[in-house]
């Protein structure tokens, strides 16, 4: 009976012993192969095995990559989680990587991926053919164009209107920049703006407000994170609010659905969706395995949405915000305005080309605080 017990004892401190000896060894040959890896990288910070540079990065990721930068050179490696990550730290540096195809593919990360989990890295073949065809279809629809001036200029009559409603009285022009802003994106991608207080308007800026408020280090955690950890985090509403988001994929794929019904092939586009729709059924005819599909045109509406959203609502935000700091900039902004709009009509945009202080203003805001110190990986 006691020797029983001492053998299965026995065994159980084997078990344990060999257990031990695995992980020991797992985690050499990790070390080891890392130290390999890193070899023949730049050079950059170690960080600590297993979770690498992640617990340095503080507040400002921008700041710590520029101090990074004076130590190991414009280009350097640093580990995020399980990640090796090459950091393009200066112009030159950015300017030869995004010239380079082999550069240009996306991650398959979160914010690619949310609320839509069929999505696939795309390769940088692919994501190049789709950034071509969009442009393509975008400037076809006035992107760029007086056309699109115009739209903004009714646009921004109707933000105009809301804060006159206001009447002197203390509001948040957050709340009607949001839409403003993003219906000019809406003009471009669904082919009609939405009234600030459409169901489907509140859904999309939710989301915008969802995404805009996680900080830069979630963003950056999130690139780097497993997509496994980050699609588990998702569901389980660990990150974002996934109704949020599975409202505004329901929206879209309405907008996508109505669209296939009501366009008419003979006819110009309306809008993006129409161009993809009509250029994804002629790829589909050539070959069934085209990456043009529902889902990517879904994905795409997104990325469109958002990135035409947050960012120019961010730079306005922060002008007006430096307008009032700087109040004696804001007089010299508002002579200027009047001196070359004057009261009876809405500005457009060959006036910048009066008015060299509001222009050095908005410049200078550019650089005094840069709205995406840390951008999203390419691999
Ligand atoms: C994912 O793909 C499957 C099969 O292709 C499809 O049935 C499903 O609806 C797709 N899901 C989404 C969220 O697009
Ligand atoms: C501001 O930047 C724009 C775009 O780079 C440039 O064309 C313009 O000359 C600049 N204006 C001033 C006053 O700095």
């Amino acid at each position: 009976m006691v020797s029983n017990i001492l053998s299965i004892y026995d065994l159980l401190l084997n078990l344990v012993f060999i257990l031990l000896i695995t992980l020991i060894v797992a985690f050499i040959t990790y070390l080891y192969n890392e130290y390999k890896v890193r070899q023949l990288l730049p050079p950059g910070p170690l960080g600590i095995p297993l979770m690498g540079y992640q617990p340095f990065f503080g507040k400002d990721l921008h700041k710590v990559v520029t101090k990074l930068g004076e130590k190991y050179g414009s280009v350097f490696t640093i580990q995020m989680g399980f990640k090796n990550i090459v950091v393009l730290n200066d112009w030159e540096a950015i300017k030869e990587g995004l010239h380079n195809d082999a550069l240009l593919g996306r991650p398959k990360t979160v914010l690619f991926t949310v609320g839509n989990t069929n999505s696939s890295a795309s390769s940088p073949h692919n994501w190049q053919d789709t950034r071509r065809f969009s442009l393509q279809v975008l400037r076809d629809l006035g992107f760029g164009k007086g056309s699109m001036e115009n739209r903004i200029t009714d646009e921004i009559r109707i933000l105009i209107k809301h804060v006159d409603e206001a009447n002197g009285r203390r509001f948040n022009i957050h709340k009607c920049l949001t839409p403003s802003i993003s219906n000019n994106i809406c003009h471009l991608v669904f082919g009609h703006r939405f009234d600030y207080n459409d169901p489907k308007r509140v859904a999309f800026d939710l989301m915008l407000e969802t995404i805009s408020k996680k900080s830069i280090i979630t963003t950056a955690f999130l690139s780097a994170a497993p997509l496994w950890l980050t699609k588990r985090m998702y569901s389980t509403g660990a990150i974002n609010s996934r109704k949020v988001f599975e409202t505004v994929a329901g929206v879209i794929r309405s907008e996508i659905s109505s669209h296939k019904k009501s366009m008419n092939p003979n006819n110009k586009f309306r809008d993006y969706i129409d161009g993809y729709l009509a250029e994804m059924e002629v790829r589909q005819r050539k070959d069934p395995n085209t990456h043009f599909t529902p889902q990517k045109l879904a994905e795409m509406v997104r990325i469109l949405f958002g990135a035409g959203s947050n960012a120019v609502q961010d730079s306005i935000e922060w002008l007006l915000l430096l307008c009032v700091r700087y109040s004696e900039h804001q007089k010299r902004i508002h002579e200027e305005i009047d001196s070359v709009v004057g009261r009876d009509r809405s500005p457009c945009y060959a006036d910048r080309l009066h008015m060299p202080f509001t222009q050095a203003f908005i410049n200078e805001s550019f650089r005094y605080k840069t709205k995406l110190p840390f951008n999203f990986m390419r691999w």
